[in-house]
């Protein structure tokens, strides 16, 4: 089958094999944390310091991982695509944007990291994005205002994910989607495959084991994304 235009939706289990951990582990704590004590607009007004803690962690991490198998393979077919082809990830890692920089993609190519950036930080007056190499504290200075501090760039719970129209827009054109390493645990992007679907769609999951929403697709394919990812990409003409 010949596909033109393709959205790619990738979640925490991309990055497992890099050694970044998922977030929905089996004692329901995200790296020791309760979400709603890190991940909320709320938490970070009441207790600034031990957010900026948890994504300090987070982001010095980034310095001992690598892209793996599957980011790399994702990055060889942007790099051949001749159709669109929309990367969409909720995770705040940099393993994509790496991968990527080391081929040419395609000009039909996009990244977007819907759920933010760890290297990136927000002003918390102007909400305008600086980079961030390093930690954060509850006294880091907004460049973009006198009185603004900076606060990760991360899209916390309660919050509307990044450049949503954009996605809509690429999901309602596209006629391959494919979801990888992720949950189906978090919407707007749990949603997308039915969008997807809508639009006509193949729709194609693969995963180490059945997410919650396996159902919606057309296809599942189950396994190590190391494994699934390139045999999925190789499996594509274009
Ligand atoms: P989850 O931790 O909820 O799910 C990870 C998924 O990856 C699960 O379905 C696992 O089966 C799968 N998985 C684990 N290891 C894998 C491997 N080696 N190969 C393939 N799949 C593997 O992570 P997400 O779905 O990404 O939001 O979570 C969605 C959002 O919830 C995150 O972006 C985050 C969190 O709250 C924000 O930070 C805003």
């Amino acid at each position: 089958m010949t596909h033109r235009n393709i959205v790619i939706l990738t979640g925490a289990g991309i990055s497992a094999e890099s050694g970044v951990p998922t977030f929905r582990a089996s004692d329901g704590l995200w790296m020791g944390h309760r979400i709603e004590d890190v991940a909320t607009p709320e938490a970070f007004h009441r207790d600034p310091a031990t957010v900026h803690e948890f994504y300090n962690a987070r982001r010095r991490q980034l310095t001992e991982v690598q892209p793996n198998a599957a980011h790399r393979a994702l990055a060889e077919l942007a790099a051949r695509w001749p159709g669109a082809l929309t990367l969409v990830t909720q995770n705040v890692d940099d393993l994509h944007a790496r991968a990527h920089a080391e081929v040419e993609p395609a000009s039909g190519f996009r990244l977007i990291p819907m759920h933010g950036e760890l290297l990136k930080a927000a002003c918390t007056r102007t909400g305008r994005i600086s980079d961030c190499p390093g930690d954060l504290t509850v006294d880091s200075a907004s460049p973009h205002h006198p009185e603004g501090r900076l606060r990760p760039h991360i899209v916390w719970f309660g919050e509307i994910p990044l450049e949503m129209e954009v996605i809509h827009d690429a999901l309602q054109a596209c006629d391959l989607f494919v979801a990888i390493g992720t949950s189906g645990a978090v919407y707007p992007a749990a949603g997308f495959v039915e969008i997807a679907r809508h639009a006509g769609a193949r729709t194609v999951e693969l995963n180490l084991e059945p997410s919650l929403i396996s159902d919606l697709f057309d296809e599942t394919h189950f396994g190590p994304a190391t494994r699934v990812v390139p045999e999925f990409v190789r499996s594509l003409s274009g």
